[in-house]
């Protein structure tokens, strides 16, 4: 299964992406999580996506597109792939078409998880990444057992540097004006799903599984 997470900074993408993959065995790509490892690592591709992503802007196409469709040709995503954060822009998308229609595949389901703007700038404003496993929590609707420590592996828990307030807000301007048009984009194609992102984690899954099929 072929599938796209799609929805604005907060909407619970990358949450819900863990329980997806679990249950249908298929690769997470995460172009935010690429970025972030390659900062990290102080690669130069690293420290140009840095610029925009401290910003809250978006990393050019061209470099994205590059990194996702290299991604794809690995062979664990030869029998499906969940993509989280990808595409971000309609040429993106259509590049992203031109590459599986190169490859004999398909975008088979677009998931499209929609939460109101306070709601996200609650969630990314009080979020915690694990430093080791990426693990995600939320310091008052989902805190460790142990504060600034990670439940699945004993990491310290950090504030991604573009959760502040100012660059979150800026992310959520940035996903309407440009990131919001493929919603028209894979509606015309049939292949979209809406999901309310405002529904507990649990209830969130279960919507998508009634969409995927168990
Ligand atoms: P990226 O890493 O993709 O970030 P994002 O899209 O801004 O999304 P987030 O990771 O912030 O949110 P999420 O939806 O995954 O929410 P989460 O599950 O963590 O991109 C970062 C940057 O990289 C971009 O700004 C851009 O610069 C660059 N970039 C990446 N891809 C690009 C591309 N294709 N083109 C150009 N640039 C690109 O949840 C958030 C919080 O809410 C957590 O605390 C969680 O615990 C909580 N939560 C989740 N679900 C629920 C729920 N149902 N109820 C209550 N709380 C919940
Ligand atoms: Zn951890």
């Amino acid at each position: 299964m072929n599938l796209i997470l799609l929805g604005p900074p907060g909407a619970g993408k990358g949450t819900q992406a863990t329980r997806i993959i679990e249950r249908y065995s298929i690769p997470h790509i995460s172009t935010g999580d690429i970025f972030r490892k390659n900062i990290k690592e102080g690669t130069a591709l690293g420290k140009k996506a840095q610029e925009y992503m401290n910003k809250g802007e978006l990393v050019p196409d061209d470099l994205v597109i590059e990194i996702a469709t290299t991604r794809l040709l690995d062979e664990d995503c030869k029998d499906g792939f969940l993509l989280d954060g990808f595409p971000r822009t309609v040429h993106q998308a259509e590049k992203l078409d031109e590459f599986l229609a190169a490859h004999n595949k398909k975008v088979d389901k677009v998931l499209d998880i929609a939460v109101e703007k306070e709601e996200l700038m609650t969630r990314l404003i009080g979020r915690r990444v694990c430093r080791s496993c990426g693990a995600t929590y939320h310091v008052v609707s989902m805190p460790p057992a142990k504060e600034g420590v990670c439940d699945v592996c004993g990491g310290e828990l950090y504030q991604r540097s573009d959760d502040t307030e100012a660059t979150v807000a800026n992310r959520i301007e940035v996903y309407n004006s440009q990131t919001m048009p493929l919603v028209d984009y894979y509606t015309e194609k049939g292949n979209i799903a809406h999901i309310d992102g405002a529904a507990g984690l649990e209830n969130v899954f279960t919507a998508i599984v009634n969409v995927l099929g168990e």
